[in-house]
Order: structure tokens, then C-alpha cells, then sequence
């Protein structure tokens, strides 16, 4: 059974590939987790709760491959899982570019628009965008939480579901992946800085009244840039969509705020940052947008 089931490298070992991975071990896929660095263990712990909502913690085998190793190896990715951070992936990829196979199939599990930049890296490969709402965080290299259960859109015909298990984690095919990732893309450049600037959980964004007035703002910009663009069907009710995300998810610390306080760059070139690359092309200016931008920057400057 095992050898009908395609093998899966996962490229970027943080939450959702350590998710993924465990998930995809579960159901018996064989995959491999590529490193930076070796790992000292091969062992993934892997905290959940389960259907009968009991926490659970489970230590999952699997096998890990370093960057290094894969690239100066023969080995052939025929399927590839991209989540590494946006700004990361071009400089990943490269590494281990000779190792993709001409027609692999690769898969980007990622926020923000870096996907719309692998066509030139990987010209003739498969590639298939994949937006989630699952949240997790990693305690260390090995272990991840899966924090809050989501859904994941893939922008692929169902019968690319077939090369995925779909046990644990639930996902469906989409035929409008570009409609998922502009909705995605709207809420992190409407939550995610904000967060940063005010150092707080997505929940706190609404009780503080200086960080509500900032809120309204981007979202009105937003809608500005979007109804530009012809995608004014995307940011319908945002300020809603942005208050619920902000409700269901009150007690998370946004990835862009956790990469700042952990001293790491962050996604912004690839969600704020390209709104308004958009916008400008259409020589709209987008002081609200530019102003988290250079606000981010400046925090990473500073973590250097
Ligand atoms: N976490 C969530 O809840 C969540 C939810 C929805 C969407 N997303 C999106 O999913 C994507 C992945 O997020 P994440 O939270 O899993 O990020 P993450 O925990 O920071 O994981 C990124 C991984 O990439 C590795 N990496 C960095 N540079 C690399 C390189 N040059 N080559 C190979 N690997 C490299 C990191 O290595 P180290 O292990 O050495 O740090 C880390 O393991 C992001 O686009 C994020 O916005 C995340």
C-alpha cells in the first residue's frame, strides 16, 4: 500500500512543515524533512487535540535530510511540500534546485504572495498554491502544537487530492486559489503589522482604541487598492471579516510578531509589501500600508 503513495519532501522543518509532516507520517505517507541543520533527533513530538477532544502528544518517526546532504546527493524530489517563511524560499530552493526533478510536482503552503515569484525558479515543475487556516507553533526544532484546526484550500483539480492524505488535516480543491490568497493576503496586511506595532495578541487589536482607529484605516486603504485592482469582490465587508478573524483567533500571537520578538525578519516584503507594489504600478500611493512597512523594517533593522 505504502509504495502507491507518493513520496513527499518537505521543504522548511518550523510549524506547518513539522505539522504537515507529522500528520502525513500518521497516515503512513512516506515523507522527508529537509534542515538547515541537522536535527538531533528523529523523533517529531506532535501536541494535538484529538476528534474526542482529548490533548494528546505523540512521538512520530521520521527521517530528516539537511539541506546540505540533499544537494550534494543524487536524490530526486518528485513531490515537494514548499513552508518555509516567504523570504526565505528563493535562497532554499536554490540549494537544492538540482535535486527537483524537471516534472515534480511542488506544492507552496505559504501566507503572502512569494508563490507568485517560483514560476522563474522552477519553470517546468507543477506548481500548486495551498492557503490554511490551520494555526500551529513549534516548542523546539522537533516539536510543534497544532494550535488551532483550519481548513486548507488547494488550488488544484480533486484528483490532486489523491497524492495527499487527508486523515488528519482537512483539505479541499479549489478552483479560485488566487481569490484565497487575496483574502488571506487582506487580513494579514490588515492584522499582522498592527499586532507588531502594538505589541499585543490579534484580540487585543480591538480593545486598544488607537490600534481600532489604525484598523479601519488599512482596511478603508485596502479596499481602495483592491477596487483598483478589479478585486473589490475580495475585501466585501472587511472590517467585519478582520473583526472575526480577530475574535476566533484573540489569544494568538500573529507570525509577525512572533518572528520580530524571536529577532527574525519577517513576511511583510511579501504581504504589505506587495499590496503596495501593486498599487504603485497603478501609481496609487499608499501612505497607511507604506507607514506598517517602514515600521516593520525599522524593528528588523534594529534585531540585526
Ligand atoms: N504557523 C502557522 O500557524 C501558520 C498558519 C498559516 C500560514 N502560515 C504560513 O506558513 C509558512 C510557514 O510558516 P511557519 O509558521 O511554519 O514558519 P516557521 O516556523 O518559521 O518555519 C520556517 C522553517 O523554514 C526553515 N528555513 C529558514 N530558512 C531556510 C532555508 N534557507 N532553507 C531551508 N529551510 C529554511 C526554518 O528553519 P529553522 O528550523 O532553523 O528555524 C524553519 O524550520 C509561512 O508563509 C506562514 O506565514 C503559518
Amino acid at each position: 500500500m505504502t509504495d502507491q503513495k507518493p513520496s513527499w519532501y518537505i521543504l522548511g522543518a518550523g510549524a506547518m512543515g513539522c505539522l504537515w509532516a507529522a500528520y502525513w507520517r500518521l497516515s503512513d505517507f512516506p515523507i522527508t524533512l529537509i534542515t538547515p541543520t541537522p536535527r538531533s533527533s528523529s523523533f517529531l513530538e506532535l501536541a494535538r487535540r484529538t476528534s474526542t477532544n482529548r490533548e494528546e502528544t505523540q512521538r512520530i518517526k521520521i527521517r530528516t535530510i539537511t539541506l546540505e546532504e540533499l544537494a550534494q546527493s543524487s536524490l530526486r524530489i518528485d513531490h515537494l511540500l514548499v513552508a518555509t517563511k516567504a523570504q526565505h524560499t528563493r535562497d532554499a530552493i536554490t540549494k537544492i534546485k538540482g535535486n527537483i526533478a524537471p516534472q515534480a510536482t511542488v506544492l507552496i503552503l505559504q501566507n503572502g504572495m512569494g508563490s507568485k515569484e517560483l514560476p522563474q525558479l522552477l519553470p517546468s515543475q507543477y506548481l500548486v498554491t495551498a492557503i490554511t487556516t490551520d494555526g500551529a507553533y513549534r516548542t523546539d526544532k522537533l516539536s510543534v502544537v497544532h494550535a488551532g484546526k483550519g481548513h486548507t484550500h488547494i488550488g488544484a483539480d480533486p484528483h490532486f487530492l489523491n497524492l495527499l492524505p487527508s486523515d488528519y488535516l482537512e483539505l479541499s480543491s479549489c478552483t479560485n486559489i488566487d481569490f484565497r490568497q487575496w483574502e488571506k493576503l487582506t487580513l494579514n496586511c490588515a492584522i499582522n503589522g498592527l499586532t507588531v506595532i502594538h505589541h499585543c495578541k490579534n484580540g487585543d487589536l480591538l480593545k486598544i482604541p488607537q490600534a481600532r482607529k489604525q484598523l479601519a484605516a488599512v482596511c478603508q486603504e485596502i479596499a481602495t487598492i483592491a477596487d483598483a485592482l478589479g478585486l473589490s469582490f475580495v475585501v466585501n465587508g472587511l472590517i467585519e471579516q478582520v473583526e472575526n478573524t480577530l475574535k476566533n483567533t484573540s489569544d494568538n500571537y500573529s507570525s509577525m510578531y512572533q518572528d520580530i520578538n524571536n529577532g527574525r525578519t519577517t513576511e511583510i516584503d511579501y504581504i504589505n509589501g506587495y499590496l503596495v507594489a501593486e498599487a504603485n504600478k497603478l501609481g496609487i500611493s499608499c501612505p497607511v500600508n507604506q507607514a506598517i512597512i517602514n515600521d516593520i523594517k525599522q524593528r528588523e533593522r534594529m534585531a540585526k
